[in-house]
């Protein structure tokens, strides 16, 4: 198939080993961030926060939260252009959703006047909340809304990435602490430019099930 949707997708992989040479230039960077925020959500919930692992010291810090597992994806850390790391909200409130309501109403979206019918979408939080409160399946399962989006993104920029859930979230908990707020990051992205020769997976042919195993029309 020939469709340009389905050639970014052919084309992306997932990077093993990045040129440390190379850096994005800032006006794609701008495009990735803007793409990030314009993720779709539950209930426009955007229970998220996305930490930007730029600058030497913050790679430094993030190096450090590879200390006790996960270290096949260490490599990344200084080597990938950037890392971002996607992190949820465990306690969705509905002091959150109303942040979400009130930029409804600054962008002209939802009328003042129909500010509490507005709220009428916090239910479905509700459904998804505990009784102690806790929304993490919900507000996870969002990040990786935003994480899909920022796949193709990428792709379509011409810039190489790994997924990796192989981080430690309690580390990265405890070193992002400011950061993070109370956020929690079970998963990062690393995005930079692969490696010419180190990047095994480059080569390698893209393989998924058949149309048949995973797609039924009825
Ligand atoms: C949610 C998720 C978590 C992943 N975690 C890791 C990881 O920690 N390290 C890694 O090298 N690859 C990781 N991957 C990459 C997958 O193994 C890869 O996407 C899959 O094998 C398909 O290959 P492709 O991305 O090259 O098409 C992850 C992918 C996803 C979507």
């Amino acid at each position: 198939m020939t469709h340009p949707i389905i050639q970014d997708l052919q084309q992306r992989y997932t990077a093993k080993r990045y040129d440390a040479s190379k850096r994005i230039p800032q006006d794609e960077l701008e495009v990735i961030y803007e793409a990030l925020r314009l993720s779709a959500s539950s209930i426009n919930s955007q229970p998220w926060k996305f930490i930007v692992i730029e600058s030497e010291q913050a790679k430094q810090r993030m190096d450090a939260t590879f200390a006790n597992k996960h270290q096949f994806n260490q490599p990344h850390v200084m080597a990938a252009s950037h890392i971002i790391l996607f992190a949820h909200n465990p306690a969705y409130t509905r002091d959150d959703y109303a942040k979400v309501v009130d930029k409804g109403i600054a962008d002209g979206r939802t009328k003042p006047e129909n500010r509490e019918a507005a709220f009428g979408g916090f239910a479905f939080a509700e459904l998804n909340t505990d009784a102690n409160g806790n929304t993490e399946a919900w507000t996870k399962a969002q990040t990786y809304i935003a994480l899909g989006n920022t796949l193709h993104t990428l792709t379509r920029l011409n810039i190489d990435s790994t997924t990796m859930e192989g981080v430690d979230s309690e580390l990265i908990g405890e070193v992002f602490a400011e950061e993070l707020g109370g956020y929690k990051c079970e998963v990062a992205l690393a995005l930079g430019y692969h490696h010419q020769t180190e990047d095994y997976n480059a080569t390698l042919p893209k393989s998924r099930l058949s149309r048949e195993q995973v797609i039924t029309i009825l």
